[in-house]
C-alpha cells in the first residue's frame, strides 16, 4: 500500500478490488478514485456489487484481494480507527422511532471523540424545527435527513450513503438531495450508490457506472459515455408518398418515422427542411436529440435489473445486523 497517496487529497483509493460469495463472484476486479471534497457516485442495477463496495470500505466486509485505502487507512486491518472518522447512512431506518430527534442526535454523538454540535447538525439537515418531535412522527424524508444527521454526529471526513432515495417521494428525493448538496458544502467526502440516473447526475461530480462487479464507465455525469460528443439523431414522420432526396439517407424507426445521424448536424438540418419546404411537406414530430445519461447507462448495464425479490429480503436482513453495529 505504500504507493498510495496520503497528502489527503485523495479520500479513497481503489485498485484491483475483488469479492465472491461462495460461487458468485460480486466485485470482479474494480478500481476508482475518490478525490478529498468530492461527490462520487457508483450507478448500477440491483446486485451490480454496489453495497458490497461499500461495505468493504467502510470495514463492514473483508475484501477478496485488492488494495484498499480509505482516508489513508486498510479498512480490512483498520476498522477501529476508521470508524470514528466516517459516516455512514445505511439503506434504512433501524433508529428508536419513540426517541426524539434531538435525543437520537445525542444518542449517537456520545460515541464519538469529538462529535459536531447538535445544533449545528440539526440545521444542516433542515430538522431544527422537528427536534422535540418522536422520530415516528417524522415524514420519509424528514427521517431519511435524520439518517444523515446520525451519520454527521461524529463529524466525520468522509460519508458513505447507500441508496439514499431508494423508496421515496419525489419531493423526499429533493429533500435529500439538498442535504447530500450541503455535505458538499462542507468539504466533506461523499461516496453514494444509487441506481437512479438523475439523482448520480444532480448530485455528482464524478460517476463510476458498476454492473455485474465490474466498472464499465467512469467519469463526470455530463461526459459519461462520451454523450457529449455522440452525435445527434435527427427523426421525423416522412408523409406517405414523399421520396427524400438521395444524399439524406434515413432508415426506419418504429410507427412511420425514420432517423438519421448526420455528419454535419446544421448543414443536415438546413437540407433537410430546405427540401420539406420546397415540397411542401410538414415533417411531422421533428426532433433532433443527443444521447441522455439514462440511453448511456441502459446500454452501459443492459436492461436495469427488475427487483428482485429475494434479493430484496436478504438486503434488509443484512442491513437491521449491521445497524446493531454500527457505532464505533
Ligand atoms: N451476503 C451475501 N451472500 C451471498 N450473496 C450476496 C451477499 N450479498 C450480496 N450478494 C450477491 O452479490 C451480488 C452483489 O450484491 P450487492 O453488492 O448487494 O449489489 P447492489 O448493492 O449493487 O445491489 C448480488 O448478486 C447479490 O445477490
Ligand atoms: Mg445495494
Amino acid at each position: 500500500m505504500a504507493v498510495m497517496d496520503r497528502s489527503g487529497s485523495t479520500a479513497v483509493e481503489v485498485r484491483g478490488l475483488t469479492k465472491a460469495y461462495g460461487e458468485l463472484t460480486a466485485v470482479a476486479g474494480i478500481d476508482f478514485e475518490i478525490r478529498s471534497g468530492e461527490i462520487f457516485a457508483l450507478l448500477g442495477p440491483n446486485g451490480a456489487g454496489k453495497t458490497t463496495t461499500i461495505e468493504i470500505l467502510e470495514g463492514y466486509r473483508q475484501r477478496d484481494g485488492g488494495e484498499v485505502s480509505v482516508l489513508g487507512l486498510d479498512p480490512g486491518t483498520q476498522a477501529e480507527r476508521l470508524r470514528s472518522r466516517i459516516g455512514i447512512v445505511l439503506q434504512s431506518t433501524g433508529v428508536d422511532r419513540y426517541l426524539t430527534v434531538a435525543e437520537t442526535i445525542a444518542m449517537y454523538s456520545a460515541y464519538y471523540p469529538h462529535p459536531r454540535r447538535r445544533d449545528e447538525i440539526l440545521e444542516l439537515v433542515g430538522l431544527e424545527a422537528k427536534r422535540d418531535s418522536r422520530v415516528l412522527k417524522l415524514s420519509g424524508g424528514q427521517q431519511r435527513r435524520l439518517d444523515v444527521a446520525i451519520a454527521l454526529s461524529g463529524d466525520p471526513d468522509l460519508l458513505f450513503l447507500d441508496e439514499p432515495t431508494t423508496g421515496f417521494d419525489p419531493s423526499a428525493r429533493r429533500e435529500a438531495w439538498e442535504v447530500v448538496k450541503n455535505l458538499a458544502g462542507l468539504g466533506k467526502t461523499v461516496l453514494l450508490t444509487t441506481h437512479y440516473m438523475d439523482e448520480a447526475q444532480y448530485l455528482a461530480d464524478r460517476v463510476a457506472v458498476i454492473a455485474g462487479g465490474r466498472i464499465v464507465e467512469s467519469g463526470p455525469p455530463a461526459t459519461l459515455g462520451g454523450r457529449d460528443t455522440a452525435r445527434a439523431v435527427i427523426r421525423f414522420r416522412l408523409p406517405p408518398g414523399a421520396v427524400l432526396p438521395a444524399d439524406l439517407a434515413v432508415s426506419p424507426v418504429a410507427d412511420g418515422m425514420v432517423e438519421l445521424v448526420p455528419e454535419t448536424l446544421t448543414a443536415t438540418l438546413h437540407r433537410l427542411t430546405g427540401w420539406a419546404l420546397e415540397q411542401g411537406i410538414e415533417l411531422e414530430d421533428l426532433s433532433m436529440a443527443r444521447p441522455t445519461l439514462e440511453d448511456v447507462y441502459l446500454e452501459l448495464t443492459g436492461a436495469p435489473g427488475a427487483h428482485h425479490g429475494e434479493h430484496i429480503s436478504q438486503e434488509a436482513d443484512r442491513r437491521r445486523r449491521r445497524r446493531g453495529s454500527l457505532v464505533p
